[in-house]
């Protein structure tokens, strides 16, 4: 599925407005324990510095702002981001990109992601930046869809995103498109396995998940190790993968041997 950061950007946008209300119809409730949680699991202290990336209408940013932390929403689509500073001043907000975040290395105590690494164009990119602004020891929360693991419950989940989210989005007024995108998405989207092995692939330790609602969604975790060698070694490897290969030039070539 072809992501483009500027069509996805758009098209949230277009729901901003009835972003919140429709979660909520949508998921039966289960968005309000979804956040909690998450909340839950990231346990923020007074004084700590978290990071919501896909923060959208600031919902889950201000849930975590509430415990004290200081809390820096960031979105890449303006119209979520109006809405989230029209409906939560008490949290800064910051317009940028999940894959080229505008914060030096070392800088958070959290970082989070809710139900907005899935949209993300190249989600292992956002994974090695979250990596980035953690502070050694700091926590990694990330909650999205997933897969329930009883198949018959997942043949009733995927009807239910197919046939039955569409009609509700549309007597919540919602843009029919953005929910098709939402049904296959999700259905795209890794199992919680394959996201733990992208987890662990950035560099974060101590990767563990939890199903919520069966399944439906799954609350990843991980911590950017603490140990000097552990970061020098994950530092070592990402700069291996990203280093040039180099190409031999004609001058330094030996001769062939006839
Ligand atoms: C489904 S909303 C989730 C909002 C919020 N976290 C919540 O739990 O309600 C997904 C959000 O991800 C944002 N998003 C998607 N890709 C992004 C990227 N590359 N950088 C920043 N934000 C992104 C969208 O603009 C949208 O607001």
């Amino acid at each position: 599925m072809d992501k483009q950061p500027d069509e996805v950007a758009g098209m949230f946008d277009t729901v901003a407005n009835n972003y919140d209300i429709t979660n909520a119809v949508l998921s039966g409730g289960n968005a309000a324990l979804w956040r909690y949680a998450v909340v839950k699991a990231i346990d923020p202290q007074s004084g700590e510095r978290v990071l919501d990336i896909a923060c959208g209408t600031g919902t889950s940013s201000v849930a975590l702002a509430r415990t004290g932390a200081t809390v820096v929403g960031l979105d890449f689509s303006p119209g979520m981001l109006e809405q989230a500073r029209r409906k939560h001043s008490s949290v800064e907000f910051v317009e940028g990109d999940a894959m080229r975040l505008p914060f030096v290395s070392d800088e958070f105590d959290v970082v989070t992601i809710s139900f907005g690494l899935r949209n993300v164009a190249d989600p292992k990119a956002a994974l090695d930046e979250m990596y980035r602004v953690l502070k050694p020891g700091g926590r990694l929360v990330i909650c999205e869809f997933s897969r329930p693991p009883v198949a018959l419950l997942r043949a009733g989940y995927f009807t239910y995103l197919k046939f039955v989210m569409p009609t509700v989005a549309a007597v919540t007024g919602s843009n029919a498109a953005a929910y098709k995108y939402l049904e296959e998405s999700i259905k795209e989207w890794p199992d919680q396995g394959t996201l733990s092995q992208w987890i662990r692939g950035a560099g974060f330790t101590r990767v563990a998940y939890r199903n919520l609602t069966a399944g439906i969604v799954a609350m990843h975790r991980g911590r950017k190790p603490v140990d000097a060698a552990v970061l020098a070694s994950v530092a070592k490897r990402k700069d291996a993968m990203t280093r040039p290969i180099p190409v031999q030039s004609p001058t330094n070539q030996k001769p062939m041997k006839p």
